[in-house]
């Protein structure tokens, strides 16, 4: 078994490191153990209760088997895969797809171990026009996975009736059902139906998961088997993380630490959280954080139906791109953000930096170095440059990034989210605030029973030409 580790490093938003006035001190830490340490046996107890399935996913071999089986049918010929689908059903795939398989993965033939993938999340005209143009005479090499857990998103139900009006208006209506595969509820919904209407294979996101809590499900593990990833080692460290986050010692626990820290943050005027990679391979895993915090943690009301309006803004930057473009922000800016650098002890490959000319001397000291040496030295310079101006800083650190990782680190932030939203007092699993946009697209595109929507939209809607600039 793997060994390679992810450790969450947080000395350096101690008191000690950055200063009393913005610091924890050893007693608010103490304090922070206290409030913590009880929410560790409630979430243990709520996932015995079967309260929260996703925690489940990394121990139910049946998803991966079934994932595998499919697999391998559609693999013979397949030279492209397209993901359809928006939000929780696709950001894990792009984050699974850049952190473990090479960067030019789809452009080089030598580099891909399966077919090239695509995860459209997005509904640009413009967009999908030249996509289309590219993919149109290789429809017949290209399998579609659509993935919608409740079947009638707006964008992922469009792309899908813009696919297979080209593929049934091309392979005919038996040539269509062989070339797309169905991710979404088990029963019901507008997708399951097309699916036993239109004989498609399928796959089921699990009862009682949401979208963002899914990736380790078929939504996420199909994509990632097609590309060669190694799933098994994903849910093996899915389940190693799993031990530790369910550990009742606190400072044993990074889910609990994590998420006390975070809440302690936001309530001490750092409302900001910037999750910030010194790892190209790592970015898209920032995305689908930013997704997993804001859309748990946003919330009007809290459990008690109290109007609280909390929820941290997570901001996801990258390493060493937006030291030059956001850290003269975050040294001298308002004192509202904590940091977490994700930081990669021993990477995958590594290049030597060439001799310098001799006209210039003072780029001396690069030469000779391990690329890999100047990447980590200049996140310490950066952590380094923002603990002097008082910043608190947390590291996730990788000993390596590789399937058992990164199925460590998603599940750390997926029970952090719990653990975070368990300290706020509200409930994680929903997202009530995306429904009333999702129904006004629904309203303004003519649905049926939206009528009456669509009438207050027009009211409030109407442009007034006399605030034009
Ligand atoms: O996390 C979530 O629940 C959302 O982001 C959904 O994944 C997103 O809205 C797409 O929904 P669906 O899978 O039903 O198409």
């Amino acid at each position: 078994m793997d060994e390679a580790q992810v450790k969450l490093y947080y000395k350096n938003v101690t008191e000690e490191a950055i200063g009393a006035e913005h610091g924890i001190s050893a007693k608010e830490l103490e304090a922070l153990a206290e409030r913590t340490s009880p929410l560790i046996g409630q979430l243990n107890n709520e996932r015995k209760a079967g309260q929260t399935p996703y925690r489940d996913l990394p121990r139910d071999s049946k998803i991966a088997g079934r994932v595998k089986g499919l697999a391998d049918e559609v693999r013979d010929g397949c030279e492209n895969f397209v993901v359809l689908g928006i939000g929780g059903s696709a950001l894990g795939n792009i984050a699974l797809q850049t952190a473990l398989n090479p960067y030019m993965y789809n452009i080089d033939d030598a580099q891909r171990s399966g077919p090239r993938l695509f995860v459209f999340d997005n509904i640009d005209p413009v967009q999908l026009s030249s996509f289309l143009d590219w993919l149109d005479p290789r429809l017949d090499k290209t399998i579609f996975n659509v993935i919608s857990k409740s079947g009638r998103t707006a964008e992922t139900a469009s792309q899908f009736l813009i696919v297979r009006k080209r593929l049934v208006d091309r392979f005919g209506a038996e040539g269509f059902g062989r070339r797309v595969i169905a991710t979404t509820d088990r029963n019901e919904g507008t997708l399951r139906k097309i699916a036993l209407e239109e004989g498609l294979r399928s796959l089921e996101v699990p009862d009682g998961v949401g979208g963002r809590f899914s990736v380790l499900s078929a939504v996420g593990l199909l994509s990632a088997c097609m590309c060669g990833i190694d799933i098994d080692s994903l849910l093996a460290g899915a389940r190693a993380m799993d031990e530790r986050v369910s550990s009742k010692d606190f400072r044993r626990n990074p889910a609990a630490v994590n998420a006390a820290i975070n809440y302690y943050f936001y309530n001490h005027g750092k409302r900001i959280s910037v999750m910030m990679p010194y790892s190209f391979a790592l970015k898209d895993l920032a995305d689908w954080y930013r997704q997993l915090w804001a859309e748990s943690l946003g919330k009007a009301k809290d459990l008690a139906g109290n109007e609280v309006h909390v929820g941290p803004t997570p901001v996801k930057a990258l390493g060493t791109t937006d030291q030059h473009s956001q850290v003269q922000l975050y040294r001298e800016g308002p004192n509202d953000k904590l940091f977490t650098f994700l930081q990669v002890e021993d990477f995958a490959r590594d290049v030597t930096i060439g001799a310098a000319p001799e006209c210039a001397g003072e780029l001396g000291y690069l030469a000779g170095a391990e690329l890999s040496r100047l990447f980590n030295s200049e996140k310490k310079a950066t952590e380094y440059a923002l603990l002097e101006s008082s910043r608190p800083c947390l590291s996730v650190i990788f000993d390596k990034v590789n399937a058992y990782t990164v199925g460590q680190f998603i599940y750390l932030f997926e029970v952090t989210t719990s653990f975070a939203g368990a300290l706020f007092g509200i409930d994680v699993y929903n997202q009530p605030a995306v429904e009333l946009g999702k129904n006004a697209t629904f309203a303004l595109m003519g649905a049926a029973g939206y009528e009456e929507l669509a009438e207050r939209i027009r009211g409030r809607g109407e442009i007034d030409a006399a605030y034009f600039a």
